[in-house]
């Protein structure tokens, strides 16, 4: 039986669910877009080797490394783009940014060192979270990201 609750616009159901970019989560600029539906693959591939890893650590690895190193780059490009046209909260968006990474690294960093128990609770953080931030926080900036 499928576990699946309401979460904000998303239904999400537990088990090998895709996630979802839809046109509720545009920000009003194409490559933060973009930069959203690689990271939500690059979130699913994540997810799918590590509910599959008993023996793939490597390619758990890399995929990981793969995903944090987008994410560092999407969150530098809009960390210019609130610079460039003054955006208000970019100390508060930032820090929002850097509390994320610190939070996957650190269950990773568990999950490596031996507690398997760490394994849901890091693929369903990362994944609420780019729901939770894109349509909290990055939508803030969509006023100054469109036209
Ligand atoms: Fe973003
Ligand atoms: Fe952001």
């Amino acid at each position: 039986m499928q576990m699946c609750w309401n979460f904000n616009v998303i239904n999400r159901c537990q088990g090998n669910v895709l996630m979802e970019w839809r046109t509720e989560f545009s920000v009003g600029d194409d490559k933060f877009d973009n930069d959203h539906k690689i990271i939500f693959g690059l979130v699913d591939e994540f997810k799918r080797i590590l509910s599959e890893s008993e023996n793939a650590h490597e390619m758990l690895e890399d995929s990981f490394d793969k995903l944090i190193d987008y994410i560092d780059e999407h969150f530098a490009r809009e960390e210019v783009f609130m610079k460039k046209i003054g955006y208000p909260n970019i100390v508060e968006h930032h820090g929002k940014h850097a509390e994320m990474e610190d939070k996957m690294r650190a269950l990773f960093t568990r999950y490596s060192e031996g507690d398997p128990t760490v394994s849901e609770a890091l693929g369903n953080f990362v994944e609420d979270w780019w729901y939770s931030h894109i349509l909290k926080e990055d939508m803030k900036y969509r006023e100054f990201a469109e036209g």
